[in-house]
């Protein structure tokens, strides 16, 4: 029994107009397996519009990897809500640890760009995670809830309503070492009482993805687990038919 209802696939600095065809495609033809769960593709920036073209078709939410803190102006290389908003996105990742550790995103950066996109009507997907020395240290926790305070800060409850969690254990994305499901579902228990702690009836319903070498033979298990409400996908999202049927699993 699942209890995911959202998948979301992030491609990081991977794919091309081909698999955005091709992963349409796949989609489409197999969407029926999983109608009822709410499935996101955030391909990189340059595939936005391409993808916006099959998701109209394909009844499948568009979302990006980042977006500006500002709205608009003399910011080179950025791209703003608005932009991405003419485009039909509709979720924002934010926050991925990758982007905390190259592009040396704080929780401050987060939460300003958490800002705008509430603000805005778009969801942000706000991604937190302890790697392997924080783990080992048993400051899983601390962590995780130091993340959440500054990367939530300032938000009214009406922008909480538009915020999905993520927790990416760092130590599990990209390492096909997998948080089993006890792990995953201990800290997703924490961050669920929190969020009710803080946030009373609006962080009892903010959906808490798991992210961390989800694949099609770990899914069903993973979602099964009360406090995960779903999955966000890396390597196995460049794949259509891995990716379907992880989405099934969340069905
Ligand atoms: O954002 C999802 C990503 O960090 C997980 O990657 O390849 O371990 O599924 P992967």
């Amino acid at each position: 029994m699942s209890n995911a209802s959202l998948v979301i696939a992030n491609w990081k600095m991977n794919g091309n107009r081909a698999l955005t065809r091709n992963m349409s495609e796949v989609l489409r033809d197999n969407q029926a397996d999983f109608k009822g769960v709410n499935v996101v593709i955030c391909p990189p920036y340059t595939l936005l519009s391409e993808m916006a073209g099959h998701i109209y078709y394909d009844d499948v939410a568009l979302g990006a990897q980042n977006v500006s803190e500002y709205e608009s102006g003399a910011h080179t290389g950025e791209v703003s809500v608005a932009m991405l908003q003419e485009l039909g996105v509709e979720y924002v990742l934010l926050g991925h640890s990758e982007r905390r550790a190259e592009q040396h995103e704080s929780d401050q950066l987060v939460a300003a760009k958490a800002a705008t996109v509430t603000q805005a009507g778009l969801t942000a997907v706000i991604c937190v995670g302890e790697d392997k020395a924080q783990r080992e240290a048993d400051n899983t926790w601390s962590v995780i809830q130091a993340q959440l305070e500054k990367s939530l800060a300032g938000l009214s409850a009406k922008q909480m309503a538009r915020v999905v969690v993520a927790y990416e254990p760092i130590w599990a994305i990209g390492t096909g070492e997998t948080a089993s499901p006890a792990q995953a579902q201990e800290v997703h228990a924490k961050i669920r009482g929190w969020l009710v702690e803080n946030y009373q009836q609006v962080g009892a319903k903010t959906p808490l993805l798991y992210g961390g070498s989800v694949k099609a033979n770990n899914a069903e298990s993973l979602f099964s687990e009360a406090d995960i409400n779903g999955g966000l996908i890396g390597g196995a999202s460049l794949n259509g038919e891995d990716f379907c049927a992880i989405c099934r699993a969340a069905k």
